[in-house]
């Protein structure tokens, strides 16, 4: 409540779930992604539907240089970013010697680089905010379960999470002292564009989980008294995770690049 959110990803998907939730608690936004025309549709309603101010930047997080402008761009305009919703991301279905080299660049760039220097560069004004307004403050970090093993023909995506996984974790201590509010999201397959942007189906008979069900263990986590390094979306994702990282790893790779030729 009268603190400001920056979420990235914020065109679709999770994204504007966070979006209407964080408002609903009531705080400002600012709303990050390449699509400006959905970035603007989307503060519209968030106005009508909860009266939240919505700051729209499009920015492209694969482009060097990307972060600095948006901090200056921040700074500019006098914004002070109390809660980081690092959400933008993508991965690429396919075995990495057939991937295209402009795809396996900008999964790094998106998911790990921009993520990364965002997170430096805000988390000085994250840790002030968590002081100045206990539980208003947080850093969310979107991975995914895809972090929990090596998942072959989505490797640079799943390395790219198990990062994003660490680094947050990681994180959740070097901060704990500041109240901040640090976890890392890991959704299991959700309906949002994702597979269509990976160019795969999601495979398999598994319900997908809605982004309602997401955005309610993410603020399930964030609520909680002790927000936890990480947490897992749904049950049967939550088993699959603590399978993988009890199993040998060359079990674990085996059944996932089993399954994921499907
Ligand atoms: N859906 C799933 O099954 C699933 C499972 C686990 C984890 N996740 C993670 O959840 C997060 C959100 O994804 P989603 O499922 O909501 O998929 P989505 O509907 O495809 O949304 C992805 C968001 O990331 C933004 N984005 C992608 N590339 C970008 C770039 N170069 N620059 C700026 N923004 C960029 C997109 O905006 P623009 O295209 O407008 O730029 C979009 O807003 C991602 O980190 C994803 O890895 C998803």
């Amino acid at each position: 409540m009268g603190t400001t959110a920056l979420i990235t990803g914020a065109s679709s998907g999770l994204g504007v779930g966070f979006a209407h939730e964080l408002a609903r608690r009531g705080a400002d936004l600012v709303l990050t992604a390449r699509r400006l025309e959905r970035l603007e549709d989307l503060a519209v309603d968030l106005a009508e539907k909860y009266g939240t101010v919505s700051t729209v930047i499009p920015l492209d997080l694969a482009e060097p240089g990307a972060i600095p402008e948006l901090v200056r761009d921040l700074t500019e305009r006098d914004i002070r970013v109390a809660t980081l919703i690092n959400n933008a991301g993508f991965g690429h279905f396919g075995t990495l010697v057939d991937a295209p080299g402009d795809r396996v660049h900008d999964q790094v760039a998106v998911n790990v680089a921009a993520l990364t220097d965002l997170t430096h560069a805000l988390l000085p004004g994250l840790q002030s905010a968590a002081l100045a307004h206990p539980h208003g403050a947080a850093l969310v970090n979107v991975a995914s379960t895809a972090a929990f093993q090596p998942v072959p023909r989505l490797a640079v995506y799943a390395a790219a999470k198990a990062y994003v996984l660490s680094l947050t974790e990681a994180l959740w201590y070097e901060t704990r002292a500041t109240g901040l509010k640090v976890t890392a999201l890991c959704p299991g397959p959700t309906e949002t564009e994702f597979y269509a942007v990976a160019r795969r189906s999601p495979g398999g008979p598994r319900r997908l989980m809605s982004v309602d069900e997401v955005m309610a263990a993410a603020f399930a986590a964030l609520d909680a008294p002790r927000t936890p390094p990480h947490v897992v979306a749904g049950t049967q994702n939550r088993i699959t995770a603590w399978l993988a990282g009890s199993a040998p790893r060359r079990a674990v790779v085996t059944v996932t690049g089993r399954l994921s030729r499907r």
